[in-house]
């Protein structure tokens, strides 16, 4: 049985904050606190179980299971079989959204974050999960590694929690997507402020112009609750599956502007 953490929420009303300035407080036995920026990944990881407990006990997070949810039904919309994908996670972190789809079922399963700390997390807490894991920068993916990569010969991509807020940017999600064979499926969740036309943020509009382009076939789409917010709010997501028709040119993010 995991450690249970004493973990404090801040008192003062923090309604100005934006999501990824969330933090909390982590109480030892001394009763000493130490401020943790929710956005601190690797601080967290470090941490055995309190990823899940902050996130998935305290914050109800729900999206592994919505996005294998949303995924699962698109592919059995035409009859293909959820055991045939060979899943690229991108933004794995600790293995949430991999465990989930190793439930599920599927042939391979590969993870990538861009911080060690997330990869030692994977293989402390969930060894059996990835058969692969690499630590890269989609943004700056070298050649070799983009080969290497590329021979899982994958049909499927993944990307749960992690699009937007300074996470993964389009540019290295766009990468992915490319690295898919084509036809292949793609699931994640995003923000609902995201697809919300007054959001006039990079990020927000490249995933829009995805979205809508002739590149992705979209199969699901439903907004749900991702998780609470630390001040109890429910934050309200879009959890998005589809089917790839097309690499997306190298100029795409030119073409709107970004
Ligand atoms: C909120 S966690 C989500 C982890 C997991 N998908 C889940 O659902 O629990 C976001 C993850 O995205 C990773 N991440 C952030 N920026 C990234 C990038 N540019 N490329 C790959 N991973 C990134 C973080 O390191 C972190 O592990």
């Amino acid at each position: 049985m995991l450690e249970k953490y004493r973990i404090k929420f801040p008192k003062k009303k923090a309604n100005d904050l934006e999501q990824n300035e969330e933090f909390c407080f982590l109480v030892d036995s001394d009763a000493q606190e130490r401020k943790i920026l929710f956005h601190e990944y690797g601080e967290i990881y470090k941490i055995q179980g309190l990823y899940e407990q902050l996130f998935y006990e305290r914050l109800k997070c729900n999206s592994p299971a919505k996005v294998a949810e949303a995924l699962k039904y698109s592919v059995s919309q035409v009859h293909e079989h959820f055991s045939e994908l060979r899943v690229l996670d991108l933004g794995a972190g600790n293995g949430m959204m991999g465990e989930k789809l190793r439930k599920h079922g599927v042939s391979r399963l590969v993870g990538v974050d861009i911080i060690p700390e997330a990869k030692e997390a994977a293989d402390r807490d969930r060894p059996m999960v990835y058969d692969a894991y690499y630590i890269e920068d989609f943004c700056n993916l070298p050649m070799q590694q983009k080969e290497d990569i590329q021979e899982w010969s994958f049909n499927c991509l993944t990307t749960v929690a992690a699009l937007g807020f300074g996470d993964i940017p389009a540019r290295a999600f766009i990468e992915a997507f490319n690295i898919l064979q084509s036809k292949g499926w793609i699931a994640f969740n995003i923000k609902e402020t995201f697809l919300d036309k007054s959001d006039e943020s990079g990020f927000s509009v490249a995933i829009r112009e995805l979205i809508l382009s002739e590149y992705l076939d979209i199969y699901y789409l439903e907004r749900y609750q991702h998780r609470l917010s630390m001040e109890g709010q429910p934050l309200y997501y879009f959890a998005i599956a589809g089917r790839k028709n097309a690499d997306i040119p190298q100029d795409f993010l030119k073409s709107i502007d970004l």
